[in-house]
């Protein structure tokens, strides 16, 4: 039997609500899971899905992260949320595609040199292994527990 394989693809936003609802608002309304900036012509949305030997896509994401332009510290940059990982699939090494995916998607979209987010505590060790320093204490965000800013400069813009 050939089994799914999985795809890294530029979704739009419903693809990916379940999931976001699912690992990174439990228990929350499901409107918690939109996040402002959704809609916004610029966002890219990106989804991790299990594609059937026929070129099928499954319904369902498996894993999804978002990047929003905006700006961090005076300066143009891409902000990346919702970023998860459906957790049967949790350390095989799908986040480090994802971000890898976002990177490059990033760096070819526009000019802006800089990635950042507002990262989970539990998750700051995964954004410093692919590159990504802390730059704020910690915080907290209601619902959402401990957080720290993160960036990444990225390849080919020195500042
Ligand atoms: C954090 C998350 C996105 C990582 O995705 P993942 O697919 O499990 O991670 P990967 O398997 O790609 O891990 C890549 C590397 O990062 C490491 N890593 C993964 N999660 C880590 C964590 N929380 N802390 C430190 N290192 C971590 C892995 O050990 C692996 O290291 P290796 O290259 O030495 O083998 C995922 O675990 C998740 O969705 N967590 C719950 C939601 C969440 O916290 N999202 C982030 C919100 S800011």
């Amino acid at each position: 039997m050939t089994s799914a394989k999985i795809e890294i693809r530029r979704v739009g936003v419903e693809k990916i609500l379940d999931l976001r609802h699912r690992i990174l608002r439990a228990g929350l309304p499901r409107e918690s899971a939109r996040f402002e900036g959704d809609e916004a012509e610029t966002t890219l949305h990106f989804a991790a899905v299990m594609v059937e030997p026929s070129g099928q896509a499954r319904r369902q994401a498996v894993g999804c992260l978002s990047l929003m332009l905006n700006s961090f510290l005076a300066e143009t940059a891409w902000q990346l949320r919702g970023m998860a990982v459906e957790e049967a699939h949790q350390g095989r090494g799908l986040g480090r595609e994802l971000l890898a995916h976002a990177e490059e998607a990033a760096a070819s979209e526009n000019d802006a040199g800089l990635l950042w987010c507002n990262a989970r505590l539990p998750a700051a060790g995964f954004y410093q292994k692919h590159g990504w320093r802390t730059v704020s204490e910690v915080f907290e965000i209601p619902t959402a527990g401990p957080h720290v800013k993160m960036s990444k400069r990225l390849k080919g813009n020195p500042r």
